[in-house]
């Protein structure tokens, strides 16, 4: 039945406790697909030990990432929800792609050079190859279109460029993604203390991020002390990034747009639309913290869930691996 739709993949690395912009911008979105593509999701383990990782925390988080997944709305019977380091194919299809994946290409990457900056003293290999296990997760399923937000639009091209070259040397083996990169205000979340920047779930300033499972009084504390400006009023005019900031969440969250958000808000003060901003953020995520409450109670059942997403990704990454394998000049595998 999948057979013919067309495939949609994404992976969320578990490290750091996600954000509203993480929830806004991608998970919230990401059931939408699932009528019309068959929909991998994965927690992705191996991107994470990149830098290093407490392993009791590793574990915990990507147990919370999976229930995270459900409790926005991903049904593990319409998408197949999986942990990256349970399906092998992934590993060995990223060796593979490193030997089609040029140093020059690696060392443009930004996100390389970023977080070789952060982690001066473990700028490691895998650090440094990244790009190329992450379009081993998106070419191992034949992929169509990866919902990214747009600090990830060059390892798309990356992976573009990789499934050319290879298709180029060996014939039709891998299709060409391409990303779907959500233009909305919502994928563009900023950080609340910061708000000419991105928020990112490992910003340091606790401040600076309002987080899926932060608690009501966190979540209304943080946006009552969030940047804004020296103004007034509340309107998306230039120079008023921590208020259009504001309005996003605040649009994103209730589905008002930015005129509706301006009108509501006339002659009203700073004080009274951060009140609201919070307080509807922190209605919106209550149902999907009761529902992570449950499924992270039940660490058998989201044991079921790996098993079931792993068996699943598995037998799909057979098909593109045994082609690849012969392509490239592997004996077979004696079974
Ligand atoms: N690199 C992505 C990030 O940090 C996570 C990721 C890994 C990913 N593999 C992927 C995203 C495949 C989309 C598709 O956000």
């Amino acid at each position: 039945m999948y057979k013919d739709k067309k495939v949609v993949f994404s992976g969320i690395q578990p490290s750091g406790s996600l954000t509203i912009g993480n929830y806004l911008g991608a998970l919230k979105n990401f059931s939408a697909f699932s009528e019309e593509y068959r929909c991998y999701y994965c927690v992705v383990d191996e991107h994470a030990i990149t830098v290093r990782q407490n392993p009791a925390e590793l574990r915990r988080r990507t147990y919370d990432t999976l229930a995270l997944y459900v409790a926005c709305g991903l049904d593990p019977e319409k998408n197949v929800l999986f942990v990256q380091s349970h399906v092998s194919g992934h590993a060995e299809l990223g060796w593979i792609l490193d030997c089609y994946t040029m140093f020059g290409e690696l060392s443009r990457m930004t996100q390389f050079k970023d977080k070789s900056k952060k982690n001066a003293d473990n700028i490691n290999a895998g650090l440094f190859t990244y790009p190329a296990l992450m379009a081993a997760d998106i070419l191992l399923y034949q992929t169509e279109l990866v919902p990214v937000g747009d600090d990830q639009k060059q390892h798309l091209e990356i992976a573009r460029d990789i499934a050319t070259r290879f298709n180029g040397i060996y014939g039709d083996t891998f299709i060409v993604p391409d990303a779907f990169i959500n233009k909305t205000p919502a994928a563009r979340i900023m950080s609340l203390a910061e708000p000419t920047k991105k928020m990112s779930k490992s910003d340091e300033n606790e401040n600076a991020t309002v987080r899926i499972l932060d608690d009501r009084d966190t979540v209304i504390r943080k946006f009552k002390r969030a940047v804004t400006d020296s103004e007034s009023e509340i309107c998306a005019r230039e120079g008023k990034d921590g208020i259009i900031n504001l309005m996003s969440i605040y649009g994103a969250f209730t589905g008002k747009s930015f005129e509706e958000i301006e009108r509501e808000f006339d002659g009203k003060g700073y004080g009274e639309f951060k009140l609201a901003v919070g307080e509807t953020c922190a209605d919106a995520l209550a149902p999907v913290q009761a529902e992570f409450k449950r499924l992270s109670s039940d660490k058998a059942y989201l044991e079921s869930l790996m098993a079931k997403g792993a068996a699943e990704a598995h037998h799909d990454s057979l098909r593109t691996l045994s082609k690849v394998r012969r392509k490239i000049g592997f004996t077979e595998r004696p079974r």
